[in-house]
């Protein structure tokens, strides 16, 4: 899957410079080429001799080094590789990356040169949510860099929070992904998946039984093809797939604007399950039982985001795809739907109890375009996934 490419790898100074080890593995495994670079302070974690014994070459850690200079020079060494991954990328290395300093090798191949980069932040969870480090992830998403994780978790340091680094697994799907040669690659598409969260008070919700199955695999087949995704979620059962931009929400209201931010993209797909109707006004605090009665819930309508997206006068995504789950009268209703809408494909599905569909595995839909309703047979939520992906690469392709 990666064969030919080339990695260079910045191995900086954390507990987690141990996994690298493995990502180094798992690299080579999928045929890539991986050139190691290990900070000081890297050096302090794992030994130059593990690091260029598993990478089957030398590894770079001096900035003034003579023979290396003179073989390669540090330059060329970050601009022959195809994505630079800094992993762990420690407090330090981001606030050097977002400051442009070059004093170290490290830093310096990562200011000379302009490569796709990734990084697999690990640190202390207050360093994490330092501002300064917050400042910095900023900073260097402006700049263009990619992140995997850090995900959450207990930590060596004995604190619990964001900041352990990506597993090898995490990090190489990311790495799958910036480097996918597909039909889709520099194509940017949105995807909205999972339900939605509307709150009654604090502690109690309605919310729908949407599992975001669907979703994370639209999500997935087009990460696969080479798109930049961007996936916008609700409270999902299943987790948002690696190497996609994931966008957690919770109500539907959170999810139009997150939608909004997400924008301008290639294409837009509408897998999300939203809720119509919001509690009008939710309470902040618990509700009570009362000697008066039940309470009585009033509901307002929530924004219809496809309809919004679809009609948008500027900045409309070329193409706008939406779902829609019927339990009777499928093409009839998703057909009108389309039409309401404003979107350019509807898949339909039929998502009533008997078909097990929704929070199940497979689906069976109908894709409903200006060229009528064409039924594909049931399968596996992936393989519909992966087809309509491919229809999307066409289409905007075309
Ligand atoms: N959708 C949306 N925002 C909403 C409601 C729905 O973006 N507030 C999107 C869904 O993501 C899906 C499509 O619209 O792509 C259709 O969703 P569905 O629930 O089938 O349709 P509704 O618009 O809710 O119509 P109805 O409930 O009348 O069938």
């Amino acid at each position: 899957m990666l064969a030919g490419k080339h990695i260079l790898l910045i191995i900086g100074g954390g507990i987690a410079a141990y996994k690298s080890l493995e990502l180094i593995r798992r690299l080579q495994d999928q045929g890539a080429r991986v050139t190691p670079v290990l900070t000081r302070a890297g050096a302090e974690f794992v030994t130059p001799l593990s690091v260029s014994a598993l990478a089957g070459t030398a590894v770079h850690q001096e900035l003034f080094d003579l023979t290396a200079e003179a073989e390669m020079g540090h330059i060329q060494l970050s601009r022959s590789a195809d994505l630079l991954v800094v992993a762990p990328a420690t407090a330090d290395l981001m606030a050097k990356m977002a400051q442009g300093f070059a004093n170290d090798l490290a830093s310096t191949l990562l200011l000379a040169t302009d490569t796709p980069v990734l990084l697999a932040p690990a640190m202390n969870v207050r360093m994490w949510e330092h501002p300064a480090t917050q400042r910095n992830l900023e900073a260097l998403k402006a700049d263009g860099a990619s992140f995997v994780g850090p995900n959450e978790g207990s930590m060596a340091c004995g604190e619990f929070g964001p900041g352990r680094m990506a597993e090898p697994d995490e990090i190489l799907a990311a790495i799958s992904a910036k480097l996918a040669d597909g039909p889709l690659k520099g194509k940017r598409i949105l995807v909205t998946s999972g339900p939605t969260h509307e709150p009654i008070d604090p502690v109690r919700y309605i919310a729908n039984r949407s599992s975001g199955a669907q979703g994370a695999a639209v999500a997935r087949a087009l990460r696969d093809l080479g798109a930049e995704v961007v996936f916008v979620t609700g409270p999902a059962e299943v987790r948002p797939p690696e190497g996609v931009q994931v966008v957690p929400v919770e109500s539907a209201r959170e999810m139009e604007a997150a939608v909004q931010q997400a924008l301008p993209a290639d294409a837009g797909v509408f897998a999300a399950a939203v809720a119509d109707w919001r509690v009008a006004s939710a309470s902040d605090r618990k509700l009570k039982k009362s000697k008066d009665g039940l309470p009585v819930l009033e509901f307002a309508e929530n924004p219809d985001i496809l309809k919004t997206v679809s009609q948008m006068k500027k900045g409309r995504p070329g193409l706008v795809v939406g779902f829609a789950a019927e339990t009777n009268d499928v093409i009839e209703n998703a057909t009108a739907k389309r039409k309401r809408k404003g979107c350019d494909w509807i898949v339909a599905n039929d998502v009533s109890p008997a078909t097990g569909i929704m929070g199940g595995s497979e689906n069976a839909v109908i894709l409903i375009s200006d060229e009528g309703a064409e039924e594909w047979p049931r399968t596996g939520k992936d393989e519909v996934a992966r087809k309509l992906a491919e229809r999307i690469a066409a289409a905007l392709a075309g």
